[in-house]
């Protein structure tokens, strides 16, 4: 990789984002799109998950999950959250911080249509993070919403599971260097416009 300097970024931090994610869904073996979402509560416990990223554009970073999760419990009580994303063949990390807000219900809807039937059935089959007995519970209880849905195409989206967006007002590039000299570029929402500077690796 040639060495990152600031007149090669894009000064707008998210047509950067979508160049880099770009070459890493052409380049990666992982998927390119998974990320690790960090939230915290009001008691200060902080936990990471991975969630895919399903839509990155001037409104933010958007994901889809289970609304009574425990990382929607922390939303709920605290909403400043950080993604990261590594992608190893390209060599580069991607860090944002933020504010996650939840999609609106159209925006919620037309994803979870877009999903296949099983995925659909298989979010109304799952309470997810709460205790079960064992997989047969959760296969039963798909099945029983396969025989519901039997003669239906359209699965409604359940009101406790759609989309969030994070805001960002921080989002870090980092690329790695020789000598582990690596190159970091960090953008800041400064009211309205996005500062750049370079960070030492
Ligand atoms: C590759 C990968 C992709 C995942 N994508 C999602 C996702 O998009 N949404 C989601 O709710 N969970 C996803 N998960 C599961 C989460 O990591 C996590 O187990 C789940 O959301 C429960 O997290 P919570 O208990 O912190 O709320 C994914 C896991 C992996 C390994």
């Amino acid at each position: 990789m040639p060495t990152l300097t600031k007149n090669s970024l894009n000064p707008d931090p998210i047509q950067q984002f979508t160049l880099w994610f770009n070459e890493a869904k052409q380049q990666e073996e992982i998927d390119a799109t998974a990320m690790t979402l960090a939230t915290v509560n009001a008691a200060y416990e902080v936990s990471a998950r991975i969630v895919l990223l399903k839509q990155a554009d001037e409104q933010g970073f958007a994901f889809f999950t289970n609304y009574t999760s425990p990382k929607a419990h922390d939303l709920d009580e605290i909403n400043n959250a950080a993604l990261v994303f590594w992608w190893p063949k390209t060599e580069r990390q991607v860090r944002i911080t933020g504010k996650v807000e939840k999609l609106d219900n159209t925006a919620s809807d037309n994803y979870f249509a877009s999903r296949d039937k099983n995925s659909r059935l298989g979010a109304l089959a799952s309470k997810q993070s709460n205790v079960i007995p064992d997989r047969a519970f959760l296969m039963n209880r798909f099945a029983q919403l396969q025989e519901q849905y039997a003669k239906h195409t359209v699965v409604p989206r359940p009101e406790y599971w759609g989309g969030y967006v994070l805001v960002p007002n921080a989002i870090e590039f980092w690329q790695a260097g020789e000598h582990r000299l690596h190159d970091r570029f960090l953008y800041k929402k400064v009211g309205n416009q996005w500062q750049i500077c370079q960070l030492s690796p």
